[in-house]
């Protein structure tokens, strides 16, 4: 390490001591040739793209065609978050919870310590202050990323607050910051050339709730990577937010404004890939006349009660980092004209003009394309051309349908949750739950099919609570625990509701149309919110009589309208069997709660 990068103390960004000297003793272990301390500048960013384009990390694409845009793959080995190698390692095992990996955190310290003992050899320390939140903001929180990969970096400078502001936060010494090590565990020794992607092959995403800590190690891909996205707003947060008293969540935000200009925030949660940026983006179909969808976020929220009593949320998001294939001018036009220009794409297919495409992006494919590996590709490719994980990472200020107050520091009221998942079967398209804790309760049971993608077998149903399987920092039992506990200091409480935009019918064809006509459920989720109309009585909850969903613009008959809400006794007795398997292996910290609105479903089915 060039020791006068450290010793020149007056040079440096912050006045923070802890900061300063965690950073010393972090590149005593690690052992950088140089450390930067990350301004956040555009300069700083397009000299690191260079940087990147110069290491054949990145390519920059066509300027006319993608003004401001680059593109990388990654290796092939490195396509996504690791679930089986993310641990929880706090004090006790029983905090994590069956749901999590779990390692002694002694035992995980020694281990991490060896890994990152010279990891970064060859290569540059950067020193990457973030804010997660509007800077300043009250429900804000501030981590600090050291990291070896210029391509995270630049990456978190588009989905988070980054750079001088966040120093001059630290320097206040007001809140605590989030430490958090990254290295891609492939340090330059012995004259070893560097390769576009390095990664390791052993990997460790490792969380010490405790001490409120982030270690990752081996990978270089999104959530491994960009540590302030599901390590520290989900994991790590999950447990600040149950210390404090308020909620960190996998949920989108939107509002929906009225033609009459009145305006309703939702949020909701649905399981990775299945469809939180669309419906964060959504534009209203024919027969909506007046209304509008402003996106706040469509990954992750945070809420808390306000000095009223009625919960208010920010995106702690600054981007979005969408899954690129499937994502179209027809299916999300928002996300299109959002990614469109200083975006950096990854994993998707490269044209020969030196633009980007996906699976889905157009009707037919180009003719010749270089695939997410870098191989010729045509139509007759027995591959995909993208990687099914293949993302963009685009600024939230460039969506058309930001909304005006997604940096209020304050954050936005909510007046709804809603669950949702991949339910080929049994789960009709809308409900509302009967009240707090029967919607507690359909989201601590809510599923969602596996796909073929996902390796396990088609037609399974996993439980996926409140869409947080991954990505809740501490036992699931006392996650529903929290999510009971919260309504007891609110005056207002949202109501909740559950989806499914995914029912089939007999013939296997998706039943409802999806994308833009979900806002025919929404006004309806809107109006039950606001009182304006009565629900039709079922055994799961509340649903919505034919006449009282807004049908303008669209031919969908009573009929349909009835297959697709049926809740049929018998299937539904299948389904309670199904919440019994997750909550047999939470039993010793499940609610009571729990118990008795499972016991209320049955007597009602
Ligand atoms: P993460 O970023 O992984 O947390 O996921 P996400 O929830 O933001 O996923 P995303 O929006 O990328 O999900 C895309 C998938 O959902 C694609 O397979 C879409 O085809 C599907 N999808 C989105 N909306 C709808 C819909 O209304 N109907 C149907 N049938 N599919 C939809
Ligand atoms: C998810 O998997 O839910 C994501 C993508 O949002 S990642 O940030 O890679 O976790
Ligand atoms: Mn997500």
């Amino acid at each position: 390490m060039k020791t006068s990068t450290m010793s020149a103390t007056s040079a440096l960004p912050t006045t923070n001591k802890h900061l300063i000297r965690w950073v010393e003793k972090m590149a005593d272990l690690t052992q950088p040739d140089s450390i930067h301390w990350v301004d956040g500048s555009q300069a700083e960013y397009d000299a690191l793209c260079a940087g990147l384009v110069d290491a054949g990390t990145f390519t920059r694409l066509n300027q006319e065609l993608w003004p401001g845009c680059y593109y990388a793959r990654s290796s092939p080995n490195d396509v996504a978050r690791v679930e089986d190698r993310t641990f929880i390692c706090s004090l006790s095992k029983d905090n994590a919870g069956p749901t999590n990996n779990w390692e002694d955190p002694f035992v995980m310290r020694k281990k991490l310590k060896a890994l990152f003992k010279g990891s970064m050899r060859g290569r540059t320390m950067y020193v990457l202050p973030y804010s997660m939140g509007p800077i300043g903001s009250p429900m804000s929180q501030i981590g600090v990323q050291l990291t070896d990969s210029a391509y995270a970096v630049v990456n978190m400078r588009i989905m988070a607050r980054i750079g001088t502001p966040v120093f001059a936060e630290i320097d206040k010494d007001e809140k605590r910051v989030v430490p958090c090590m990254h290295s891609v565990g492939a340090p330059l020794v012995g004259g070893k050339k560097d390769v576009p992607w390095p990664c390791n092959e052993e990997k460790y995403i490792v969380h010490f709730p405790e001490t409120r800590e982030i270690w990752s190690y081996g990978s270089g891909y999104g959530g491994n990577a960009l540590l302030g996205k599901k390590c520290f707003a989900l994991r790590i947060a999950s447990n600040i937010a149950r210390d404090e008293g308020w909620m960190a969540e996998h949920m989108l935000i939107v509002g929906v404004e009225s033609p009459d200009g009145e305006k309703t925030y939702v949020a909701a949660a649905f399981p990775s890939a299945c469809g939180k940026t669309n419906f964060a983006m959504l534009i209203p179909p024919a027969g909506f006349e007046g209304w509008k969808v402003w996106t706040v976020g469509d990954d992750i929220a945070w809420i808390k009660p306000d000095s009223t009593g009625r919960l208010r949320a920010i995106n702690p998001e600054a981007g979005f980092f969408g899954v690129a294939p499937g994502t179209s001018q027809k299916t999300n036009p928002n996300a299109m004209a959002t990614l469109a220009r200083n975006t950096i794409f990854t994993n998707v297919a490269l044209t020969p003009e030196g633009g980007v495409w996906w699976e889905g992006m157009t009707d037919a494919p180009p003719p010749h394309l270089t695939d997410w590996r870098g191989n010729p590709w045509t139509p007759e490719s027995a591959t995909p051309a993208a990687h099914p994980n293949g993302r963009f990472t685009a600024p939230a200020s460039q969506c058309p349908t930001i909304d005006p107050a997604w940096e209020d520091p304050n954050g936005v009221p909510i007046s709804a949750f809603i669950f949702g998942g991949r339910r080929p079967q049994t789960i009709p398209l809308v409900y509302q739950a009967f009240n707090w804790s029967a919607g507690v309760y359909i989201g601590a049971t809510m599923g969602s099919e596996t796909t073929a993608a996902a390796g396990a077998p088609v037609g399974t149903v996993r439980r996926d609570p409140m869409a947080m399987l991954p990505f809740c920092g501490y036992h699931m039992g006392d996650y529903f625990r929290h999510w009971i506990r919260m309504q007891r200091n609110l005056t207002e409480t949202p109501r909740v509701f559950h989806v499914n935009w995914f029912r089939k019918g007999p013939d296997g064809k998706f039943l409802w149309p999806g994308y833009s006509q979900n806002m025919r459920v929404l006004k309806w989720i809107v109006d039950r919110v606001r009182g304006r109309v009565r629900g039709k009585e079922t055994p799961i909850g509340w649903t919505p009589k034919y006449t009282d969903i807004n049908w303008n613009g669209l031919d969908f008959s009573y009929d349909q309208f009835s297959q697709l809400q049926a809740v049929d006794r018998e299937t539904w007795k299948k389904e309670v069997m199904g919440h019994e398997e997750l909550f047999i292996s939470l039993h010793d910290h499940l609610p009571p709660e729990m118990i008795y609105e499972r016991e209320l479903l049955i007597c009602r089915l």
